[in-house]
């Protein structure tokens, strides 16, 4: 089995320990920086950074597609209101290619389900099946549209049912291109007075190779060209694919990070070269060394940090939290959601798809594994929840 999976899953050490020289709160400023330091990281714009990965706030909170729990996900609305609400780092964006090469942010080649394409006439013809990673999937896909045509489209909400007023914004944003981020992040940081840092995913670089758009170059071109490819640029990358972030540490010295999904999936780029390896070995010792020989953490689902069993209730964390740490990879597991269907059965408040579950006690049971961060929709709920924490 490969990592694709459903678009939507439903699915410590002590905690002062954690914290570092973080500084927290609601719009933490970056760490350990005096006012002096942060003008001066502003003035340098992109350049920002200085202490790489580890100067995080901890737990760090990831704005998963910006905030997407309350905005068309990867839209600059989305992004916005990310950093607006505190986040400390966001995913802008999930990273797919345009025919003419240039790079967009989407969850997935499909933009069928976030975009109004079906409603134009204009690109009906452009309907496609096609197999995406093993998975037959039909839809529109961004690598058969150019740019200009890319951006007549207008993003909309996902996952309506669980997000209802979300389509109060649908058609509001254009599809951002990874560019216009990296220029955006250097206006944020400047506007804000503090470094604005970036998580983009580079999404199935083996499937876009095959057809003549291959990715790693790409984004390493743009970093190199906004001087944003080196170990303390505030740019963390990250993928599915184990060899695309081993092709992307010959690249760049970014901090890289492998996602790991399910124990029973198996890398897309290890079914397309015979490595017959799946998740489960990767998370044992001698898979996680090896990945901390190019990468600098790791992104695994969290069911890998705390299994849930066959009713959906949290069962005992695993040892990953601590074998990582033992061979110096950070974590940041995903992804943490306010509404019911996404939270533990144990958390659920109700049966409503749209109603929030106590996923404050969710993010407690989590942050005491040990995590070094995680990647939520809802930013400000996360950064609450680690008040919480770090405040005992
Ligand atoms: O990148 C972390 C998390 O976003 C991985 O899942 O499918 O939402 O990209 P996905
Ligand atoms: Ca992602």
């Amino acid at each position: 089995m490969g990592t694709q999976r459903p678009n939507e899953e439903t699915s410590g050490t002590g905690r002062r320990a954690l914290l570092g020289a973080a500084v927290l709160g609601a719009g933490g400023a970056v760490l350990g920086m005096t006012g002096t330091a942060r003008a001066d990281s502003a003035r340098r714009g992109g350049q920002g950074g200085h202490g790489g990965l580890k100067s995080l706030p901890k737990p760090t909170i990831v704005g998963h597609r910006g905030a997407s729990g309350y905005r068309p996900e990867h839209t600059f609305g989305s992004y916005q209101l990310a950093l607006d609400m505190g986040a400390d780092i966001v995913e802008a964006g999930d990273l797919v290619p345009t025919k003419d090469g240039h790079l967009v942010c989407r969850h997935e080649p499909e933009i069928g389900g976030t975009t109004d394409v079906a409603d134009h006439p204009e690109f009906a013809d452009r309907k496609k099946t096609k197999l995406l990673d093993g998975v037959s999937t039909t839809g529109w896909f961004a690598e058969d549209f150019t740019l200009a045509e890319l951006k007549t489209l207008r993003a909309s909400e996902r996952i309506p049912a669980n997000r209802p007023h979300n389509t109060l914004y649908n058609g509001r944003w254009e599809i951002p291109t990874f560019e216009e981020v990296l220029k955006w992040q250097d206006e944020q940081t400047r506007k804000r007075g503090k470094q604005v840092w970036i998580y983009p995913e580079l999404k199935h670089p083996t499937y876009f190779r095959k057809q003549g758009l291959p990715l790693e170059e790409r984004v390493a071109k743009l970093l190199r060209k906004y001087r944003k490819d080196r170990r303390t640029s505030p740019v963390v990358l990250q993928s599915f694919e184990p060899t695309s972030i081993e092709r992307l540490n010959k690249l760049v010295d970014n901090p890289l990070v492998v996602l790991l999904s399910s124990a029973d999936t198996r890398p897309w780029d290890f079914v397309e070269t015979g490595d017959p390896r799946t998740v489960a070995d990767l998370v044992k010792p001698a898979g996680l060394r090896e990945i901390a020989s190019y990468a600098q953490g790791i992104g695994p689902t969290l069911d890998l940090i705390i299994p849930r069993d066959a009713k959906g209730n949290l069962t005992q964390p695993t040892t990953l939290v601590a074998d990582a740490h033992k061979v110096g990879l950070v974590l940041h597991p995903w992804t943490l959601r306010n509404e019911n269907p996404f939270l533990p059965a144990n958390f659920r408040k109700g049966t409503d798809a749209d109603a929030y579950g106590d996923v404050f006690g969710a993010y407690k049971a989590y942050f005491a594994t040990g995590i070094d961060g995680v990647f939520t929709d809802q930013p400000d709920t996360g950064v609450l929840a680690r008040e919480d924490f770090v405040s005992g």
